[in-house]
């Protein structure tokens, strides 16, 4: 057996995990753990449908072999909610989650699970400011049904 112990903090609870050395965080988390939120459209680094937040940070999961994560801190859009620490979003979501519905900021959905997680890790980057720095920051998340212009009004309402 080639697997190899892992142990990761996934929305909050920890998990102590056999995975093969190949396996990615992706299919880990839709395969074995049947978080199946964070969705895969490219497999390959293009899409950002699969946008997770490690230690904070946005990853695109299909780039991620789940080994190199070990000891981490994940989380995917089942625990945006409870990062938000009962804040400001209504329904119990998240701020970004409220504001998405609020906003239509989606067609399809398919990339909104992505969306939502690389929003969240640009506001703890720092940066993103004006419209144009939300569109260069938000620039690795594609939406197939183009709804940008409600993305950017969404995300631009949580940072005001
Ligand atoms: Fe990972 Fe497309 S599925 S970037």
């Amino acid at each position: 057996d080639t697997r190899v112990g892992i142990s990761l903090t996934i929305n909050g609870q920890h998990r102590e995990l056999q995975v093969a050395p190949w396996t990615t965080l992706l299919d880990l988390l839709r395969e074995t753990l049947d978080l199946t939120g964070t969705k895969k459209g490219c497999d390959h680094g293009q899409c950002g449908a699969c946008t997770v937040l490690v230690d904070g940070v946005r990853v695109n999961s299909c780039l991620a072999l789940a080994v190199m994560k070990d000891g981490a801190e994940v989380t995917t859009v089942e625990g945006l909610a409870g990062l938000s620490n009962g804040g400001a979003g209504s329904n119990g979501l998240h701020p970004m989650q409220a504001a998405f519905v609020e906003h239509d900021a989606f067609q399809c959905g398919y990339c909104t699970p992505g969306q939502l997680c690389s929003s969240v890790g640009m506001m703890n980057e720092g940066h993103a400011h004006s419209r144009d720095e939300i569109r260069e920051a938000m620039s690795g998340n594609i939406c197939r049904c183009g709804a940008y212009t409600n993305i950017v009004d969404a995300i631009e309402d949580v940072m005001a």
